[in-house]
Parts: structure tokens; C-alpha cells; sequence
């Protein structure tokens, strides 16, 4: 799209705003809209103070921000014909399916038979929001995220009927907005969301299970992976109130697929007020908006005491040992003596399971978690008959130098493991349903989700053979189609290659 390009913008709430700052800051016209006139002024003078302030911070010119004044058009809905000149109008209205309907059939009367219509919306199906319009090759998905100016990815969906000529002209806009477009089939949750259920649903299902408390699960994806939040926090921020239905909306809409089974944990919260930041009280108690959290235990002391380390998985031992190396642990090579602690490192499986597959004694077996890094936190998994002691020499050991320990309840998969192993199936069924194309799911998950690798781009620094075998490790433990690995993994980790390698035929 050229710069002269005229921009609608239906809704000037929270979206709508944002919308309209990108397009004034790329010089585009701008004709907005909201059935509160006092919202447009308000979102006027709110762009351009967030206009004038990327001034003063030297991001933007100042002849862009003189001129937003006069390209900006605050019109009437009653007057929709203000919108004739319009290359596309974006509507951020209210996320009602009727009334953007009707918003849609009332703007192709006006508009001229090149332009488009985009929708904002987060969780309807934009082939239905077009079905009520007599022109449906012309409407698309333009779902960008929250705050939008800050956030530099929009997902552009096609929905049944679009043609491929009004994707490429949202994607090429996107791009002159500043934001990285991809491209997404119009399927529920789209990409983004649909791709943030492993993260929501796997750490319930750990607290659902006793595994670890919250605190512990957010820190353990924290330290070990690089999460900049852990799920609660995530959850607390977001409050419960929007993301229970949207866990049980993407559910219902996969008809009941295990992978996004929500958990009746969010349900209850919800039920109790317990929505999180906004209400004081959430997974975390909030106080003057300051999230609460308790101390950690100080670990028992290290004690010179006999070690034996498991050498079935050769890289999780050299990681083990490059620790306890330096410390008080007396290391035993060859078969562990009566007395020993005996560490192992299992991968996708208990302590329980891989301790008696090893033949160990499980009252002295501690599992370690050695697959993510260990600088920040190591995370340890007794079986349910590991005595204390040995529990605590394990946790001694492990925080000789300085490093925290956490100590969950047998688990298979530990915390992070799981957690990974699911949120890249998900990316892996994502490209298998030909959803989104390997690049731009990473993309859009680093870029909305701020993980802080792509899910897919991950897997081949864990080794796709690996991922598959913790999945189906969880997949025998539990029994449940839940844990069942994505067609797209299993060829390509069988086939040796990287996930993200398309079909080359
Ligand atoms: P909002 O409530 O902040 O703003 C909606 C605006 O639309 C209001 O100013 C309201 O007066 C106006 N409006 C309602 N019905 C209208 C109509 N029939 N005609 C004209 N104006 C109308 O809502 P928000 O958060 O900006 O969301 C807008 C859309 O964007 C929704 O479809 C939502 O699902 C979607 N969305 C929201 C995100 C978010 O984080 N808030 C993220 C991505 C998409």
C-alpha cells in the first residue's frame, strides 16, 4: 500500500486508539469513528500526547506529529459516508459477532468495491463476521495485540472466502505500520492464543496436581527457562475474568481436544472473585499493586557425605558432575555403595519410574532436573519413599554454590520439561494444521507471547527426538491423549531433521 492510503477505524477504545497512533505516526489519513462521540475526542488527544511524547523522545519527527492533527477525521457513525474514500477500514468495536455484522454490511454500502474491511476481533470467526456481508472475498482478520504500538506483530487472517490479493495488502500495511504481519488461517484462537494454551493449562494441571505450589512453578520457568513470567503471574496480570472463558472458548471450539483441557482450578477462582492483580487477590496477594511472595527456605548445609550419579543420561551426568565437581560430595564411580546418594536425570519420566527402571534404591534416589540451564535455579524430585536425609543432602549439595534449589513432588517431567514439551506440540499441531508457517509461529509467540525463543525454534535446540520423548514418556505415565505427540514432530524427529522444515514437494 502507498503512503497516501486512507485509513477507517471504527471503535476508538483501548484497540482502536493504538491502531490510530501507528497509522497517523506511518503519515497515513486516518477517518475514526466510535459510538461515543467523547471517545474519539478523548482517543484524539490521547494519540497525539503519545504522538508528542515519541517526539520528545526522539523516535518520531516532528513534521509527522504536526501533521497527525489535520489527518486525523473524527467523523459520526451516523455519517458513514465519511468513510467513502477509505482504502480499508479496521473496526475495533465491541467483541459482539451481530454488531460487527452489521457494522460491516452498513460500510461495504458506502465503500468502493476495492476496499477492505478488517476486523479486530480476538476470538470470533472471521469467515462468520463476513458471511453476512454480500462482498466476503473482501473481509479479513487484522488482530493486532494490546498495547498495540508496543506489541509489533499482527496476525492478518484469511478467512474461507478471502482473496489472496487483500492478504497481501494487509500484509504489505502491517509492514508500512512498523509491525510484523503473519499470516494465519482463521481457526480458533488464531495464532497467537492458540498457541499460549500450553503455558496456561500444563501449569494448572501441575498445581492441580499437587506437583509444586504456584510460586515455585513461576519460578522454575523463570530460572530455568528464561520466562520473563511465570503462568500465574501471567494469569494475575491478565485477570481470571478474561482468561478462563478464553481457555474453555479454545477448548470448546477444538471440540474438547485434550491438549486445551482447561482445569476447574480457574473456574472455582473465578467463581471466588480471586481474579488476580486488578483484584487485589489472585494467585498472589497484591498489596499498593506490589505481588506478594514468600521467602524462600534457606537449603540444609552441604555435607561430605558419598555420591553416586546416574550415567543413563551421558549429558545430564557430565552436567551434574560439572557441579558437584567442585563441592563436598564424595563422588563413587562404578555402582553406588550402600550408603550413597544416588542422583539420577531423568527425562520425561518420574523419579519413582526411572529409580526402580535403574534398579536404585529409591529411598536414597533424588531426581535432577539437568535438560534447561542450572546457573539460576536446579529443581529436585524425590520419590515418594526418598528419606529426608538424603533429600537434604541432595538439596545441600545442589546449593553449595550459591544457587537456589527448589524440591517438587515426583512428577514426570519435572516442571519445565513438561511445560516445553507441550507448548511445542501445540507449535508442532499448529504447522500440521496448516494454521501458521514455521517462521511466522516463532515469530509471533516471541513477538506477542515474549517467550524467549519460538516454540519450534526451541525444539531443535532441545533435539526434536528428545521433545517426542517427552511426550511420550508423559503419554505412558498419565495414559492421556493429552500428552499424544503432533504428527508434524514425530515424522521430523524420526526423519532426524528440524521442525521446522516444511514438505519440499
Ligand atoms: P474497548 O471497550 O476499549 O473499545 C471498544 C470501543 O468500541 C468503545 O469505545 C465503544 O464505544 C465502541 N463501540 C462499541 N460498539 C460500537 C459500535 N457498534 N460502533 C462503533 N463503536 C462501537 O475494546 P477494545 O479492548 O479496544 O477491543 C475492541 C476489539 O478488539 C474487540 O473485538 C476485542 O476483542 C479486540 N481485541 C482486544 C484486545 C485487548 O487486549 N483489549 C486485543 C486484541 C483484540
Amino acid at each position: 500500500m502507498k503512503n497516501q492510503t486512507v485509513i477507517g477505524v471504527v471503535g476508538a477504545g483501548a484497540m482502536g486508539r493504538g491502531i490510530v497512533q501507528l497509522a497517523l505516526a506511518a503519515g497515513l489519513d486516518v477517518v475514526l469513528a466510535d459510538a461515543n462521540p467523547e471517545t474519539s475526542e478523548e482517543a484524539r488527544a490521547f494519540v497525539l500526547s503519545m504522538l508528542q511524547r515519541q517526539v520528545d523522545k526522539g523516535r518520531l519527527a516532528e513534521k509527522i506529529l504536526n501533521a497527525a492533527e489535520s489527518k486525523l477525521q473524527l467523523v459520526s457513525l451516523d455519517d458513514l459516508q465519511a468513510f467513502a474514500s477509505c482504502d480499508l477500514v479496521i473496526e475495533a468495536i465491541v467483541e459482539k459477532l451481530e454488531v460487527k455484522q452489521q457494522l460491516f454490511t452498513k460500510l461495504e454500502k458506502v465503500l468502493s468495491p476495492q476496499a477492505i474491511l478488517a476486523t479486530n476481533t480476538s476470538s470470533l470467526s472471521v469467515t462468520e463476521i463476513a458471511s453476512a456481508c454480500k462482498h466476503p472475498e473482501r473481509v479479513a482478520g487484522m488482530h493486532f495485540f494490546n498495547p498495540v504500538p508496543l506489541m509489533k506483530v499482527v496476525e492478518v487472517i484469511h478467512g474461507q472466502l478471502t482473496t489472496p490479493a487483500v492478504v497481501k495488502k494487509l500484509q504489505e500495511l502491517a509492514a508500512v505500520l512498523g509491525h510484523q504481519p503473519v499470516l494465519v488461517a482463521d481457526m480458533p484462537g488464531f495464532l497467537i492464543n492458540h498457541a499460549g494454551r500450553g503455558y496456561s493449562t500444563e501449569a494448572l494441571r501441575i498445581l492441580s496436581e499437587g506437583i509444586a505450589g504456584v510460586e515455585d512453578i513461576d519460578r522454575s520457568l523463570r530460572d530455568q527457562c528464561g520466562f520473563r513470567m511465570g503462568p500465574f503471574e501471567l494469569f494475575d496480570l491478565t485477570g481470571l475474568d478474561v482468561s478462563h472463558p478464553v481457555i474453555e472458548s479454545i477448548y470448546h471450539q477444538f471440540y474438547q481436544d485434550p491438549r486445551y483441557r482447561p482445569s476447574p482450578i480457574t473456574a472455582q477462582r473465578l467463581k471466588a472473585g480471586l481474579l488476580g492483580k486488578k483484584t487485589g487477590q489472585g494467585f498472589y496477594a497484591y498489596v499498593d499493586g506490589q505481588q506478594q511472595c514468600h521467602e524462600e527456605a534457606d537449603p540444609p548445609a552441604a555435607q561430605a557425605v558419598p555420591v553416586w550419579v546416574s550415567p543413563n543420561i551421558p549429558e545430564g551426568r557430565r552436567r551434574l558432575l560439572d557441579i558437584l565437581k567442585s563441592g563436598s560430595a564424595r563422588l563413587e564411580a562404578g555402582q553406588p555403595s550402600a550408603e550413597a546418594l544416588c542422583l539420577i536425570t531423568p527425562l520425561g519420566e518420574d523419579a519413582t519410574t526411572a529409580a526402580l527402571q535403574q534398579g536404585l534404591d529409591p529411598e536414597r534416589t533424588v531426581a535432577v532436573d539437568t535438560l534447561f540451564a542450572l546457573d539460576k535455579r536446579r529443581v529436585l524430585m524425590p520419590t515418594p519413599v526418598t528419606r529426608r536425609a538424603y533429600l537434604n543432602q541432595a538439596l545441600g549439595l545442589l546449593a553449595e554454590d550459591g544457587t537456589k534449589v527448589t524440591c517438587i513432588q515426583d512428577s514426570p517431567g519435572f516442571i519445565a520439561q513438561r511445560m516445553l514439551a507441550c507448548i511445542i506440540n501445540i507449535a508442532c499441531e499448529i504447522a500440521q494444521l496448516q494454521i501458521a508457517c514455521p517462521a511466522d509461529i516463532d515469530i509471533a509467540v516471541k513477538r506477542g507471547l515474549g517467550y524467549p525463543l519460538g516454540p519450534l525454534e526451541w525444539a531443535d535446540q532441545l533435539n526434536p527426538a528428545l521433545v517426542l520423548q517427552l511426550l511420550e514418556n508423559l503419554q505412558k505415565t498419565y495414559g492421556d491423549p493429552r500428552y499424544r505427540p503432533s504428527t508434524w514432530l514425530q515424522r521430523r524427529a524420526r526423519l532426524g531433521i528440524s521442525v521446522t522444515t516444511e514438505p519440499t514437494y
